[in-house]
């Protein structure tokens, strides 16, 4: 792994083996960018890659030369004003009214390892040699600010990690609207925009779309990432599949508003930026000021989208997931909340644990209305005691008893809510985000805690903390299930007001931070109604994170499907729930809901005394299936094979990293009358060995890679004995041996 710099040319080339990154000092002293992609041998000179030519109409940077146009150059972290009219990476309004900058190479360093990003998650590296860091510093004269910009490469990962500071060394006074964390001219568009977008129960769908000219973009203005956009894009050339073909993605490890977007100018070239989106952002950057963008990712590819996500899920599952569950497979856990909603006791509470610790499972998680007078959703968040009439004993006591059945026991929260029935909003009615004489507005009957202000995070950190060091809690659910509006904080004056979504973001990490760290014992698991905050910075305090409120099983194809495009099995929250399902009322079998949701943290969401004693045997035999291989499935290497989004059919696996078991899950939504024989073709497998399936047959690892493994059942003809009848909403899981 090398950080070349070329003094005679002013050339950068951060280089690995697996991906080349170049750019270069420009005539005016800003950094231009020249190449990202596969590796390139080093050399002194890429001057020929700038490409600058004298156009019409152009405006240049220099009096008497045509040729210097930032319109037409490739830019590294693009200023605003001065001869480029595309959007700027930074944008900086001063006191006099303008917002034009320039800033100048002043010098650079290149260290080992990786710095961490004060008060933001950040990919890390763990040992000496794993990863190189490159900081370089730009300043604008005028202004005496300085920008420093960071590249991290990792060894051997065709990975760069960037964010961006800005420090005001000057007198001025100056107010930051735009700084991305990463931005990317592209020297052509011939590219396919890719996003994750949906809503509510439906988080995460994939959605494909060329570039064009214009600007192409996702974004959340919600206060949160969002179950709407997912701050991950991908650019993929046309053709290119899960094997083959040059993709990058774009991840930012954040989880507050986000923009990301493509911009493709008249003459083709394309600009990607990606990091808190400039709408509704003003940051005050008074003298003496630094504002840390958070971290962007890119991932390159040359083996399309299945290694880009492969290259993600690595580094997510151990280089930004944290703490002591990191590299631990994940309970079973069962999760009261569609099996009692709030209408429970601590006995009903009881008898569902331990129906499923008969059956193995090892977590019972209390979800919502445990707390406060909470006993719908009118009443009750923040207000973190138990409530007296539902758990006479407590948590604590309800913990002893849910340890004694000889399981680890979970709690709900919901930290950053109050209802206005709180004694917390009772006591601080100004600790709500909310817009001095104007109305509120609310989501799910409640207000939103003003994180921004440290008392606020402090006072719920204490609740909090009393809770699970006084009771043995072993996991915590953390929810949040309003977007916010009103982003007001009474805390701030007027000139900082369009810093409270992002201070309220970094309030929640702090929040998180104080906890993993007192608790490192704790598993968390993130949740914002589902999947609306289910994104990388979250990922670095909660290594899973509940993916949907939709627990169809059909449904949840899409959703997992879409997730694993960036993310990895171990982090997505996955459960079986009861029919008819609560949220599409559809019916599937039992066997297909295990089956999906095993590609996950898997867990149950039902009260399984409901079940009859043969369901009940299946449920213990799903339960024991996966003790056995969730050490694979969650932390082996995930291939997509048959997408939802085309057809009938999905298909995954995973392959342990000897390769010498795979697992496959395949899934048909609706069953077919004297359909089509039918093989899917498996991927990493080791074409040497032969695999037994299902304990049977064997294949070779070259056949089932080549000609595919054959999942022909009933549904192409007739039944044959002690064949099982194909049904719509049917399933299998392949487990291969070498
Ligand atoms: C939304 C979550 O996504 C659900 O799983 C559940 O915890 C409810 N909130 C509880 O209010």
């Amino acid at each position: 792994m090398s950080i070349y710099y070329h003094e005679n040319t002013k050339t950068f080339h951060l280089t690995n083996g697996a991906v080349s990154y170049l750019m270069k000092v420009l005539p005016n002293g800003a950094l231009g960018q020249l190449y990202f992609g596969q590796a390139i041998r080093d050399r002194e000179d890429f001057d020929h890659l700038l490409e600058m030519r004298c156009r019409p109409m152009s405006s240049c940077v220099f009096e008497g030369c045509g040729s210097f146009s930032l319109e037409h150059c490739k830019q590294e972290y693009p200023s605003c004003g001065s001869t480029d009219f595309r959007h700027p990476a930074v944008e900086l309004r001063q006191p006099n009214g303008s917002r034009i900058t320039d800033f100048v190479y002043r010098s650079h360093t290149v260290t080992s390892g990786k710095p961490p990003l004060e008060g933001l998650p950040a990919t890390y590296c763990e040992a000496d040699g794993e990863a190189e860091t490159l900081t370089v510093h730009l300043e604008d004269e005028l202004l005496q600010t300085s920008l420093y910009l960071s590249y991290t490469l990792f060894a051997g990962q065709p990975v760069l990690a960037r964010s961006a500071r800005l420090e005001n060394h000057g007198g001025l006074e100056l107010h930051l609207t735009a700084a991305m964390s990463l931005s990317l001219d592209l020297p052509d568009s011939g590219y396919e925009f890719v996003h994750f977008s949906g809503a509510w129960s439906r988080e995460r769908h994939m959605k494909v779309r060329r570039l064009e000219q214009g600007i192409q973009s996702v974004e959340s203005a919600r206060g949160h990432s969002s179950h709407n956009h997912n701050p991950f894009i991908m650019l993929r050339r046309p053709g290119a599949d899960e094997e083959r073909g040059e993709v990058l993605g774009f991840s930012l490890v954040y989880s507050g508003n986000f923009l990301a977007q493509v911009e493709v100018d008249t003459w083709d070239t394309a600009r990607v930026t990606l990091g808190i989106n400039p709408f509704g952002f003003d940051w005050k950057l008074s003298p003496g000021g630094v504002f840390q963008t958070p971290e962007a990712v890119m991932v390159y590819s040359c083996q399309g989208m299945g290694e880009m996500s492969r290259t993600f899920h690595r580094l997510y599952r151990s280089r930004l997931a944290r703490g002591q569950w990191r590299d631990r497979p994940r309970p079973i856990l069962i999760n009261n909340w569609e099996a009692t909603y709030f209408n429970f006791t601590e006995d009903k509470l009881i008898s569902i644990a331990q129906a499923a610790r008969e059956d193995g499972v090892e977590l019972f998680v209390l979800d919502d209305g445990w707390f406060g007078a909470r006993c719908s959703d009118l009443a009750g968040l923040g207000d973190w005691v138990a409530n007296p009439d539902r758990l006479p004993g407590g948590i604590t006591r309800l913990a002893e008893r849910i340890e004694a059945l000889g399981m680890k026991f979970g709690l709900w929260f919901e930290p950053e809510m109050v209802n206005k029935d709180s004694d917390l909003y009772r006591a601080h009615p100004d600790w709500i985000l909310h817009t001095p004489d104007r109305r509120t507005s609310f989501g799910r009957n409640q207000l939103v805690l003003d994180f921004s202000r440290p008392e606020v995070v402090d006072c719920i950190y204490n609740m909090m903390a009393r809770i699970l060091s006084e009771a043995k809690v072993s996991y915590v659910k953390w929810d949040m299930n309003r977007s916010i509006t009103e982003a007001y904080s009474a805390a701030l004056p007027p000139d900082q007001q369009g810093e409270v979504l992002h201070r309220y973001i970094l309030g929640v990490y702090r929040l998180y931070d104080r906890l993993t760290k007192r608790f490192p014992h704790v598993l968390f698991e993130s949740c914002a109604s589902g999947g609306g905050r289910f994104d990388p910075g979250l990922l670095y305090y909660a290594p899973q994170g509940w993916a949907s409120d939709n627990s169809d099983a059909v449904e949840r194809l899409k959703i997992q499907y879409g997730t694993t495009f960036c993310y990895p099995v171990s982090a997505i929250g996955a459960h079986v729930s009861a029919v008819p399902n609560h949220q599409v009322n559809r019916v599937t079998p039992l066997s297909t809901r295990a089956d999906v949701a095993c590609f996950g943290t898997f867990g149950y969401e039902l009260d399984l005394n409901r079940l009859t004693a043969e369901e009940r045997a299946q449920v213990r035999s799903q339960i024991a299936f996966m003790k056995e291989y969730r050490e694979v499935i969650q932390f082996g290497d995930f291939y997509r094979l048959l997408s939802p989004f085309e057809s009938n059919f999905t298909a995954w696996m995973v392959v342990s990293k000897d390769r010498r078991t795979a697992l496959v899950g395949w899934y048909r939504v609706l069953n077919e009358v004297n359909g089509p024989y039918r093989r899917v073709k498996l991927r990493g497998l080791d074409p040497a060995l032969d695999y037994a399936v299902d304990g049977g047959v064997r294949r070779g690892g070259d056949e089932l890679m080549r000609l595919g493994l054959l999942t022909t059942d009933s549904a192409a003809g007739e039944r044959q004995p002690d064949e099982p009848a194909a049904c719509d909403f049917d399933s299998h899981i392949f487990v291969l041996k070498a």
